[in-house]
């Protein structure tokens, strides 16, 4: 795009990024990891774009998730594992229940600023500015704690570095070798979720017994030795995007070398603002949040300036309507991409319109509201006729409290156990499993009524 400059979005409206006090400071950082390597390099991004034209078409499903925000003081390699290891579960659940390639993205190794509802916040008689994620300010509620350092760049830098690193290594050093299908379920000994994916592992591994005898050495095909993962972040705080944006020297096109893939939060995505410029201009596959605002001319607007040549796998619609609401927004924007007849990839994030105070004061999302969501974005598409493309979801890998609902039945009472996200509520990996199963069951049923249909 040889009309396009990274730094371009400085000349546009910006919300919900922080203003430095300290601006040598800032211009310090930005040089110093202008200099750095790239987390991503340009030929993943491409095959990632690649993968999520086949998602666009329904040949492989999007499985997008992971934290609300990565924190510096959570950082460790047990819980990345333990994150890696649910999608590898999820994903296992949807390829053998749904028979369908899975595109595993983790919100991972970037997803580290946060936009907030309100610009400051107050306890008692004190008001300060909010906390907008570890790579901007601290979660402490003092003065000193909220004020913006740019420093805190270059440590989310390193950690997504580590981070990807160790994800690197499990995808392709032989933990997610589909022979080790049982040893993920360790830990997570308990409930019915695990009794199901137990018993999917024991006839996987049968099948590769099967194999095995039957001549085939399945132990040595590198397409089971070794999986794809990706990672995703929203594209908020420009400064540390800008700065790792570099041109890849097989095509002379801009990359955002931040993360496989970016997203443009319900938030940001004003046409003409700072963000949707950013964006427009790297070559990633690009999320864009839908909330119950996005109007269909806003709509328009974004995929003109996001996709102007239409191409497949570019841009990912993450819808986020709310349980209940799904039926009211999600027709008139199908509509709107028939109408342009854009492609685009369809996910469904059934955690940002379900948010709510429980009456024991956490911030909560009922689970019963997430899979209800599920449902209702696949009864649409079938309804429509159009593809269910993925879902996008906040989790961990960790047993925590935060979300009720499940099969473990989390109650009001027990948020506050283990409640440990430092922004929204997360999923557990009992809960994320659950989904799993959901949406493999609604692929599945999708698949068999187009199939009676055609014949
Ligand atoms: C998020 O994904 O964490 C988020 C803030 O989402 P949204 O922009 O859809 O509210
Ligand atoms: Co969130």
């Amino acid at each position: 795009m040889s009309d396009w400059q990274k730094s371009d979005w400085r000349e546009k409206p910006r919300v919900q990024m922080p203003d430095y006090p300290d601006k040598a400071a800032l211009a310090e950082v930005e040089a110093q990891l202008a200099k750095y390597p790239p987390l991503v390099f340009a030929g993943e991004v491409r095959r990632l774009r690649a993968a999520l034209a086949d998602a666009a078409e329904g040949r492989a499903f999007l499985l997008q998730g992971g934290d609300c925000a990565e924190s510096f003081a959570e950082f460790s390699a047990d819980n990345i594992r333990d994150t890696f290891k649910v999608m590898l579960q999820m994903a296992m659940v949807l390829t053998y229940g749904a028979k369908v390639p899975v595109i595993k993205v983790g919100r991972m190794a970037g997803q580290f600023a946060k936009p907030r509802s309100a610009p400051t916040e107050v306890r008692g008689d004190r008001e300060l500015p909010s906390y907008r994620g570890d790579i901007i300010n601290e979660l402490a509620f003092t003065p000193e704690a909220r004020i913006p350092d740019p420093k805190k760049m270059l440590q989310a830098y390193t950690q997504a570095a580590a981070t990807l690193n160790l994800l690197r290594a499990f995808s392709t050093g032989g933990y997610a070798d589909v022979h080790q299908v049982h040893s993920w379920t360790l830990g997570f000994t308990r409930g019915e979720n695990a009794v199901r994916y137990r018993d999917m592992a024991a006839r996987i591994s049968d099948t590769l017994d099967f194999m095995r005898a039957a001549g085939v050495d399945s132990s040595r095909a590198h397409t089971l030795q070794t999986v794809d993962f990706y990672t995703s972040h929203e594209a908020l705080l420009l400064e540390y995007e800008e700065a790792l944006c570099r041109i890849d020297s097989t095509t002379g096109l801009p990359v955002a070398g931040s993360g496989h893939m970016l997203w443009i939060g319900d938030r940001t995505r004003q046409p003409d603002g700072a963000h949707v410029e950013f964006c427009r201009g790297v070559q990633n596959p690009i999320g864009l949040k839908c909330g119950p605002s996005m109007t269909s001319d806003d709509l328009k607007r974004l995929m003109a300036r996001l996709n102007p040549d239409n191409e497949p796998g570019r841009l990912t619609l993450i819808t986020r309507f709310g349980a209940g609401s799904v039926g009211e927004h999600l027709p008139r924007l199908i509509r709107t991409v028939r109408e342009e007849g854009a492609n685009v990839v369809w996910s469904c994030d059934p955690m940002h319109g379900n948010t709510i105070k429980s009456s024991s004061g956490f911030k909560t999302r009922p689970f019963e509201s997430v899979l209800r969501e599920v449902r209702e974005f696949f009864a649409i598409h079938k309804a429509e006729g159009t593809v269910p493309g993925g879902v996008h979801f906040e989790m961990t890998g960790r047993d925590v409290t935060e979300c009720t609902g499940g099969v473990r039945a989390v109650t009001d009472e027990d948020l506050s156990s283990r409640y440990h996200t430092a922004c929204d509520p997360r999923l557990n990996a009992s809960q994320s499993l659950e989904l799993a199963f959901l949406v493999a069951e609604e692929l599945s049923d999708l698949r068999a009524a187009r199939a009676a249909e055609a014949v």
